[in-house]
């Protein structure tokens, strides 16, 4: 490869690892990290690639949201490669010290900051949109806003799990922490519900029933993240129930990011 360039707006980032998960589709990429690169838990980094292999600038560029805490020395990313997607098979293919570029400010405002204090938050997501719950779930601060934190992580099938040993593992080590894996289409040995989407286990009271929590404004703040039909959906669901965004001066109970 020519010799990679920084720029104003971004800078190259060496691969360190791609790790597959068991899902042949599923891969984690951790990468150097540019000691100007801060970020809150929740936000994601625009990276970038070159569309011809070998050229030394980037001209796709998507966005990915951090795995990693904002305290590690390093950047993580869970990518599903896309059949006939332009940008994620060309992320999976890259080898240890590849470029992979990072514009230098991060975005995005699904994070903790945005919620008073409550009993229960409920993390809600599909396939990858699970990134972005992961640091906040490294965070001290949200121990201490919630009483209770209960992730909700909504995949095709048992591999697409990526991260379910460390989940489960804080799930054992912390009272706090449910860990609650629902799978769509199908039903795994352990498995606390029968195969089915979140829209539906919520619907049918499942969530609630296995979790033993309530969906109550008064006591609860809900992240919605991932697939943009699962979030229209449950975001009406809950609506419906009296959660609601926050707006000017009011913190809301409800934070929404689609990923596509
Ligand atoms: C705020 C934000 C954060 C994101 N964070 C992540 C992340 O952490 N990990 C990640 O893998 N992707 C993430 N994405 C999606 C990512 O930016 C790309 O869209 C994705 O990698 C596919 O790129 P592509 O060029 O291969 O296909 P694209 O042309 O971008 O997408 C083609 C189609 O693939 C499907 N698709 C795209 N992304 C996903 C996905 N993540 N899961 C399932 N289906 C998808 C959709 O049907 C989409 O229309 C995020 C998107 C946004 C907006
Ligand atoms: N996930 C992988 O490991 C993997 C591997 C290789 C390739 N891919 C490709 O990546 C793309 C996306 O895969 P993905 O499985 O990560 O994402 P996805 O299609 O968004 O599915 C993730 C989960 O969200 C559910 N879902 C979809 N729409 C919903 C809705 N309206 N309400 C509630 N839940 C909803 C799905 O249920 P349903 O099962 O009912 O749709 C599934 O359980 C596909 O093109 C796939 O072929 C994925």
């Amino acid at each position: 490869m020519t010799q990679a360039q920084n720029s104003e707006k971004y800078t190259c980032e060496r691969v360190l690892e791609v790790k597959p998960w068991h899902s042949p589709g599923l891969v984690s990429v951790k990468l150097t990290r540019s000691p100007g690169f801060e970020f809150i838990a929740g936000q994601f980094a625009r990276i970038g690639l070159p569309s011809t292999p070998g050229a030394d600038a980037p001209d796709l560029w998507r966005a990915y949201s951090m795995v990693s805490h904002p305290e590690d020395d390093y950047l993580e990313f869970l990518s599903v490669t896309v059949p006939d997607g332009q940008f994620s098979p060309k992320l999976a293919q890259l080898s240890a010290n590849d470029c992979l570029w990072v514009e230098k400010a991060p975005f995005g405002f699904l994070t903790l900051e945005r919620f008073t204090a409550a009993h229960t938050l409920w993390l809600i997501c599909t396939g990858t949109g699970l990134s972005a719950y992961l640091p906040m779930l490294r965070d001290t601060a949200t121990w201490t806003q919630f009483k209770k934190v209960v992730l909700v992580h909504g995949v095709r099938t048992e591999d697409e799990l990526a991260y379910r040993d460390w989940l489960q593992s804080l799930a054992q080590s912390n009272e706090q922490f449910i860990y609650l894996p629902v799978t769509s289409r199908q039903r795994w040995p352990g498995s606390d519900l029968p195969a089915s989407r979140i829209t539906t286990a919520y619907k049918n009271q499942q969530l609630q029933h296995v979790v033993g929590e309530p969906f109550e404004p008064e006591s609860a703040r809900v992240m919605l993240c991932g697939n943009p039909e699962m979030v229209t959906e449950m975001r009406a669901l809950l609506a419906e129930v009296g959660f609601a965004a926050g707006r000017r001066g009011n913190p809301g109970s409800l934070a929404v990011e689609n990923y596509w």
